[in-house]
């Protein structure tokens, strides 16, 4: 448990530190200096309804202003273009992107015409699995399909103010069943760790999911962000992250036979799956209201205000609004985090990326894990271990926390300004 808490500490303080940049005016996108795999990820941040637990950009929908902003995302997608990018892949994750699924076709549509994009993933929620929508879906292109669960546990599903809207556990199961086998993957979103979640309700959400056979789930253990930590608390109740551990061993046992772990928190059927995409892209551009992205060794983040978002772009600017610049061990700390929660990193690679002795570099890190258990080294490749598969969650959990408190540092500014 010591340790746990010394990883989570330090993650705390590390990832504060990579998020430390202020938001200006307005910055630049830089030029693609080199032609390596990239992916676009646009974010929609309209939900018909918020979830008391959830910390990420969303805001409520209303139709005129969402297809203000589709059409200000296809701008900005058309900029990237004018400067020089292609992607491999285009990620839509919310929010809800399918809350306008004419608006969300019309986009994937523009972004396939411009780039030679092979893979497609889209998120969504339970009451959005009708025929019509599947049907458009697959027809634009989507590969991998990502549904939002969370659990199908009835009482549960009331206490986070999901059953009203996106029916019982039953009905959702029906709905994934309807689905499963319509696209290349169909992965399922759930959550570990809710306060009054039992053992026995993650079991039967465990046996659900495996009756189901999804190609993927994702377990996201609960994170709770400064902003949602009053109003979790009094909707769910205090968060004890001690039990994390021993939910997380329950769902690496009961999906050992059946499922590989494709990162620390999701675990896939079968060998072609499209997995999480900072393990498997060394840069992103993120478009969209306060989208974050990651090219040529800088973080970038667009603007979250969405009326300046939608502005920006009808003058023909970049919402860029907050600029870091990671110097060579950022990048390195970086690599080591994000590799690794998709379980191996050769180093060798990540030598020839950098031209920096990547083993030297990371030295400290290296050692402190391999002392805990947690890394196995065999030659040049480094993976994680059981035990360090839930440090992985760990710091992961840590490093979107810090995300999302960035997030809620921009969100007061515009309130302020
Ligand atoms: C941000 S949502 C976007 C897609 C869709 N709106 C949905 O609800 O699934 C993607 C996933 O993030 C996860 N998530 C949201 N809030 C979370 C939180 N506070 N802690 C852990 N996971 C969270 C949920 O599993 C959710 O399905
Ligand atoms: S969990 Fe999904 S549906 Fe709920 S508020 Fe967050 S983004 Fe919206």
């Amino acid at each position: 448990m010591l340790i746990e808490k010394l990883i989570c500490n330090v993650a705390r303080k590390k990832n504060a530190d990579y998020l430390r940049f202020t938001p200006g005016e307005s910055y630049e996108v830089p030029r693609p200096s080199n032609a390596i795999p990239r992916l676009l990820y646009l974010h929609v941040p309209f939900c018909e309804e918020l979830c008391p637990y959830c910390s990420f950009n969303r805001v409520v929908f209303r139709e005129d202003i969402a297809r203000a902003y589709f059409k200000a995302l296809r701008k900005e997608i058309g900029m990237y273009r004018d400067l020089g990018y292609d992607f491999n892949a285009v990620y839509v994750g919310g929010g809800t992107p399918t809350v306008l699924i004419d608006e969300l076709s019309e986009t994937l549509a523009l972004a396939r015409s411009m780039f030679r994009i092979r893979e497609v993933s889209v998120e969504t929620n339970p009451n959005h699995l009708t025929e019509p929508n599947l049907a458009q879906l697959k027809d634009v292109g989507v590969n991998r399909l990502s549904v939002g669960v969370q659990t199908f546990d009835d009482g549960l599903l009331k206490a986070v103010e999901r059953y009203h809207k996106y029916g019982s556990g039953e009905e959702i199961t029906q709905r994934l069943k309807e689905t499963m086998g319509r696209f290349d993957t169909l992965n399922v979103d759930m959550i570990f760790n809710f306060p009054t979640q039992t053992m026995e309700m993650l079991e039967h959400d465990l046996d659900v999911l495996m009756d189901i056979a999804v190609d993927q789930v994702t377990f996201y253990p609960l994170m709770v962000s400064t902003s949602t930590e009053k109003l979790m608390g009094r909707k769910l109740g205090r968060v004890d992250y001690d039990r994390g551990q021993d939910l997380y061993r329950k769902i690496t046992e009961m999906l050992h036979d059946d499922y590989r772990p494709s990162t620390a928190w999701c675990f896939s059927r079968g060998d072609v799956m499209i997995d999480e995409y900072v393990v498997n892209y060394d840069e992103y551009a993120g478009l969209g209201s306060g989208s974050i992205g990651y090219l040529g060794g800088s973080v970038y983040s667009n603007t979250f205000d969405i009326p300046e978002y939608v502005d920006r772009l009808e003058r023909g600017e970049f919402p860029v609004a907050a600029r870091k610049d990671c110097g060579t061990r950022e990048r390195l700390l970086y690599d080591f985090l994000m590799k690794l929660f998709g379980i191996t990193l050769d180093l060798d690679e990540l030598t020839r990326k950098h031209g920096v002795n990547a083993y030297r570099y990371l030295l400290p890190e290296i050692t402190f894990f391999r002392l805990t258990g947690a890394l196995i080294k065999t030659g040049p490749t480094l993976t994680l271990t059981p035990k360090g598969q839930y440090y992985w969650v760990i710091m992961m959990r840590e490093f979107f926390i810090a995300v999302n408190n960035f997030r809620d540092y921009c969100r007061a500014l515009i309130k302020t300004a």
